[in-house]
């Protein structure tokens, strides 16, 4: 490897960083997709419970997660980068919340930046991490991904929607044989995740054959790496308003009979999103864009930190608002659906539930 490809990794790296949350503070992060205000909460006026009583424990790879929450993969591999790792991995541990790093494919290729993702455990030494990589490295690169931060899972990555509008971006896409492979032989349990553009009931389907043991549906309506990916190319390909809504493919993974553990992606910025993610399915939410741009202002960390306490706080008065004492009776919450929710539904399922 040159050190020209390298400068280009790294740049490329930080222009993530700053136009994601350029857009992200624009707002440009929209789609025409259904968003959880499509979902409306019916109350429950007579609850028979106190916000002591509730516990949204939840077990997921596994593991125990107090709070169904955690930070998700952005970034690694640069001087800037490393030091928001670092930020996030003090934040992730003071709040008691799992945390992924982003991709590990740059110190994979050099390996002198794996020291940056290195210090994430050595910050969170009891932390549950989460590796990253995209979906076409090989076992090999997977065990080494994971030997890097001593993770206790992997997530990879697909992102065909982000790949096509980059001008460097790939052009070929083979992945299911190598997900399964890598799923199956790996000794941590395997996460696929998509970006921000959704997953439809096939994906679900094609995921369900493999030895996947999670999915994250990351879904439009946060970060819209198309729109990034398309300011920083040439060759115009416009999908800016491509994909599927995290809410939406939160219904997909309901319609194709999901099994695998599930997490919720993709424009979380409030205790509500959380809350109503559950009740689609989701074992955990995770946030990207929403952490990276409260964490960018003055005394970011100290922000980051106090929302984070305050969703905790709220999820447990969603629990009372809605009558239920933990996880497993959130799937009994019901809903009024917007007329534009009412017709994916029947678009989708073919009847309303
Ligand atoms: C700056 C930035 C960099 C990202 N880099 C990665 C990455 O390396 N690997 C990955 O799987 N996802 C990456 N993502 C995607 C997020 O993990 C997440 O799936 C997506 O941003 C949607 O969530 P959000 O709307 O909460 O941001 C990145 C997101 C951001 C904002």
């Amino acid at each position: 490897m040159t050190k020209n490809e390298k400068d280009i990794h790294q740049h490329r790296k930080d222009e993530h960083l700053s136009l994601a949350l350029k857009y992200w503070r624009e707002g440009k992060n929209q789609t025409s997709g259904l968003t959880f205000s499509d979902l409306r909460l019916l109350p429950n006026s007579l609850p028979e419970l106190s916000v002591n009583e509730v516990s949204l424990k939840t077990q997921f790879l596994g593991e125990d997660f107090a709070f169904p929450f955690y930070i998700e993969a952005m970034t690694g591999g640069t001087a800037r980068a490393d030091r928001l790792n670092e930020q996030l991995a003090h934040i992730a541990k003071n709040q008691q919340l799992a945390l992924a790093v982003g991709s590990q494919s740059i110190a994979l290729k050099f390996p002198e930046l794996a020291s940056g993702f290195k210090k994430v455990r050595e910050i969170h030494p009891n932390g549950f991490l989460f590796a990253n990589l995209g979906a076409g490295h090989d076992l090999e690169n997977a065990k080494r991904a994971v030997d890097m931060i001593e993770a206790n899972a992997l997530e990879l990555h697909i992102n065909t929607a982000q790949e096509l509008p980059m001008d460097e971006g790939d052009r070929a896409f083979y992945w299911l044989d190598n997900i399964h492979e890598i799923a199956s032989k790996l000794e941590v349990p395997v996460v696929v995740k998509e970006v921000g553009f959704g997953m439809a009931q096939k994906t679900f389907k094609q995921l369900s054959q493999t030895a996947v043991a999670g999915i994250n549906v990351g879904g439009a309506g946060g970060t819209n790496f198309a729109w990034i990916e398309r300011k920083r190319s040439k060759n115009g390909f416009n999908v800016d308003d491509f994909g599927l809504s995290t809410v939406e493919s939160l219904f997909e993974a309901k319609a194709a009979g999901n099994q695998k553990q599930l997490v919720a992606t993709g424009g979380i910025s409030k205790a509500e999103d959380i809350f109503k993610s559950l009740c689609l399915g989701a074992d955990l939410a995770s946030s990207a864009g929403f952490i990276l741009s409260t964490l960018m202002q003055e005394n970011g960390a100290e922000k980051v930190e106090a929302t984070l306490a305050q969703w905790k706080a709220d999820l447990a008065k969603f629990l009372v608002l809605t009558g239920c004492q933990n996880r497993s009776e959130l799937a009994q919450v019901e809903f009024l659906y917007s007329a534009n929710a009412l017709n994916f539904l029947q678009q989708r399922q073919g009847k309303i539930y």
